[in-house]
């Protein structure tokens, strides 16, 4: 005993008695104070009533065979020394200490049954009064979480419900004094039984038989064993139903997510119109719906695992598109495009393009989503309204521009007319070499001018033409000569004409001025010399295109090797005025002279080029309709050209100039010439001279049109013809097609033949057009 005496003091005093257990452990001073420190908080001073603590000390000592301690607390229930050191617990019976040893243990089906009435009590109690059922259900239960503290939670949360949280806790803390207590005495075989405790066996030998008898120790045992096997089988097979309750679950989670799975899998693939698959992040194809199959045409089998890179065209593939592709759908979590793409079969279509990058719940990159839409038909038609919108634009500006040019053209014109007849006159009645060399010199300036207000004309749409079946290859040929001294001996000239091209409506002369612009441009163009090739091949349009009218046309073009124009060039060759030559060089007038004459004609003007690679002007013209006579309708007329006679006559022009010009060239020809400067001065004239034999109008006059001139005169001189000299194309509706008219600007000599006409064929007066000849 070296425990010190106050320690031993404390011990005795507060269980009546100085049980052999504290007496132990000497050779560890300062443990066993600790060891009471334990015994005190977790099992003297624990607040659950004291019958009930020595009870379950008693009954757990039992399942763990610890022999000393099921004594000493046999004698403590029996009234050796304090249970629980509690002074006010009254001693218990043997008999009912017996029954407490003897209790049976339950089997697996009764311990289901008591913690599914614990877990199904609604109040907590605290714990029960000594030998009730209830304190023996606890006893059951707690034995299990005695005996199998892992794997036990069921019984945890039966006690707990049944007694509350303080309470378990309490319990907790007693179970574990008490584990410590039986792992102490186990590890001390010297511990001995108390003096009191052997008496009381002797006084009571059935009761000592018990508590000292090992085979009853062994069958409590085994029955323990079969008891915490029991336990923790509930405990695995709740766990094991509860895993199989969670697997059918997730079972049945996967189920209905597969169905859904099933019906993506249907909608996508009843999306016919798109073509939606999956990427892997390589790119490789790794699904394929039937819109996929539909569009690009390759069956699912002979495409998966493919390179989706093998849908762009090769020029996308080589500058790296489907790289970029993936690449912008990462960094921007989309892609959106258009393009080309190729089908199976080699064909193209344009594609609308979207690529979403696929991540998984790491945020891995997985795949890629790719939904492809052929957007070819809407492509096609947007092109289509691009070109007819551009079409349209072009030709407002170009019937703008021609009304201004048009405009300005039509006064020059005037002028010119004046300028030339004058000098023409001036240049007969001159006497002096010096003088006409200098007239002659204005006189060629002033054709310069001629040319050129003649090609704005053309251009404007206000010269008239001569419209007649014209066989462009005899044309052409016509004019070898001349197209080869115009391009120079540094440019070959070829010309291919397919046997029987048809005869075309338009005016030959300015066909030729045409040619001649064109090739012109050639030569400009090939300064290095080159090849100029001519040909002109039958074109038949079922439908409209672009400015054509269905039909039949003869496409005559002239191609060179020159250096060809840029695309912004090329956009605005043909505006008037447009050159690219040095100041002086170029009048910007070629093409648009060309324009109006195919346009004119009911034609068209096609410009194709590129830089570096020459040229193609195509000039489309509506082929001539036969009559039923075989020959062309429009055929020039033959006419006799007569001696010329001296007339009387009266010219009516409201602009002076132009009035005394014509005067003067009429005067020049032989006649007596009356001039009047607007069509009422005209009709005095011709009620006060008896024996005026023709009359020269212009058009358009202030007051009295030249149409209302030539009405009154025919109602009153019905014999007296009238030539009507216009600046206008386009003779305005009202006139009579047999009117005879002069185009202007003209020279003498076609007003010589207008007159001759005028007076040869008067009851034969044709439709007729004359215009300056000169280019
Ligand atoms: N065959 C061609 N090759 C290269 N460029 C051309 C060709 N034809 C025309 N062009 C370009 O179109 C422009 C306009 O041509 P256009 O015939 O209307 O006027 P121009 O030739 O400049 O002047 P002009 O005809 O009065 O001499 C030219 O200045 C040139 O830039
Ligand atoms: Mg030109």
């Amino acid at each position: 005993m070296g425990a010190p005496a106050t320690f031993r003091d404390e011990v005795a005093d507060r269980f009546g008695l100085l049980p052999n257990f504290f007496c132990s452990a000497q050779a560890a001073p300062g443990l066993i104070e600790r060891l009471w420190d334990f015994a005190k908080s977790a099992y003297l001073d624990n607040p659950l009533p004291s019958l009930f603590k020595e009870r379950l000390f008693v009954h757990l000592s039992r399942f763990c065979a610890v022999r000393y301690c099921i004594v000493r607390h046999v004698g403590f229930l029996v009234g050796h020394g304090r249970p629980a050191g509690d002074a006010s617990v009254q001693p218990e019976g043997v008999d009912d200490v017996i029954a407490l040893l003897r209790r049976p243990v339950p089997d697996a089906k009764a311990l289901d049954t008591i913690l599914d009435g614990l877990c199904a009590r609604t109040v907590a109690e605290p714990v029960p009064a000594p030998r009730t059922e209830l304190e023996h259900d606890l006893f059951d239960v707690l034995t299990v979480l005695f005996l199998a503290p892992i794997g036990s939670g069921r019984a945890r949360e039966a006690v707990r419900n049944a007694v509350g949280d303080p309470t378990l806790e309490f319990l907790l803390a007693f179970m574990a004094f008490i584990r410590a207590a039986h792992y102490w005495t186990e590890t001390h075989s010297h511990l001995t039984y108390e003096a009191d405790a052997l008496a009381l066996m002797e006084r009571h030998p059935k009761l000592g038989e018990l508590l000292l008898d090992p085979r009853e120790a062994e069958q409590t045992r085994g029955t323990l064993e079969q008891m915490r096997a029991l336990a923790t089988l509930r405990e695995s097979e709740e766990r094991f139903e509860a895993t199989v309750r969670t697997l059918q679950q997730n079972l049945q989670v996967q189920e209905a997510e597969a169905g859904e799975l099933g019906r993506y899998r249907l909608l996508i693939d009843a999306v016919t119109d798109y073509a939606i698959y999956m990427l892997d992040p390589n790119g490789r194809i790794v699904s394929w719906n039937q819109g996929a199959r539909r569009l690009k045409g390759f069956e699912e089998a002979e495409i998966l695992g493919q390179h989706f890179s093998r849908f762009y065209t090769e020029e996308d593939r080589a500058a790296g598109l489907p790289a970029r592709a993936l690449a912008t759908a990462v960094e921007d979590g989309k892609f959106e495009g258009e393009g080309w793409r190729t089908r199976k079969d080699g064909s193209r279509f344009w594609a609308n393009v979207i690529i979403d990058p696929i991540r998984n719940s790491a945020d891995e990159l997985v795949g890629y989503a790719k939904i492809t839409r052929d957007l070819t038909e809407r492509h096609d038609a947007q092109l289509a309204l691009e070109r007819t919108r551009e079409a349209l634009s072009q030709s407002q500006k170009m019937e703008a521009v021609g009304q201004l040019t048009g405009g300005i053209a039509h006064d020059f014109n005037n002028l010119l007319t004046a300028i030339i007849g004058s000098l023409e006159i001036a240049r007969r009645r001159a006497t002096d070499a010096s003088v006409i060399r200098l007239i002659g010199n204005a006189l060629s300036a002033a054709e310069r001018g001629s040319s050129l207000t003649q090609r704005m004309l053309v251009f404007a749409r206000r010269q008239e033409l001569n419209v007649e079946p014209v066989d462009i290859v005899a044309l052409v040929h016509g004019m070898a000569e001349l197209l080869q001294r115009s391009l120079g001996p540094s440019v070959r000239i070829e010309t291919r004409f397919p046997l029987g091209l048809p005869r075309v409506n338009t005016d030959a002369n300015q066909l030729e001025m045409a040619l001649l612009n064109l090739a012109v441009n050639a030569r400009d163009a090939m300064p290095q010399g080159g090849a100029v090739v001519v040909t002109a091949r039958p074109e038949i349009l079922s439908s409209a295109q672009g400015r054509l009218q269905p039909g039949e046309y003869v496409c005559l073009s002239l191609t060179d090797t020159g250096e060809g124009m840029d695309e912004e060039t090329l956009a605005r060759a043909i505006d008037p005025f447009f050159t690219t030559k040095e100041v002086g060089k170029g009048t910007g007038l070629g093409l648009p002279m060309v324009y109006g004459l195919a346009e004119h004609s009911g034609g068209q003007l096609i410009l194709r080029s590129e830089q570096g690679r020459g040229t193609t002007a195509e000039v489309w013209l509506p082929v001539a309709k036969k009559t039923a006579a075989g020959t062309e309708a429009n055929a020039p007329p033959q006419w006799p050209y007569t001696e010329q006679r001296r007339l009387i006559m009266v010219v009516v022009d409201d602009d002076s100039l132009v009035l005394t010009n014509m005067a003067a060239m009429l005067d020049d020809l032989g006649h007596k010439v009356f001039e009047a400067s607007s069509a009422r001065q005209a009709l005095d004239i011709l009620r006060r001279e008896s024996g005026v034999q023709l009359v020269v109008t212009d058009l358009a006059m202030p007051g009295m049109t030249g149409l209302q001139l030539i009405q009154e005169i025919k109602d009153t001189w019905p014999n007296v013809p009238v030539i009507l000299a216009t600046g206008f194309a386009e003779l305005p509706p009202g006139v009579d097609p047999r009117q005879i008219t002069l185009a202007k600007p003209f020279l003498q000599q076609d007003l010589a033949r207008a007159v001759e006409i005028a007076m040869t064929a008067p009851d034969a007066r044709r439709v007729l057009s004359f215009r300056g000849t000169r280019r």
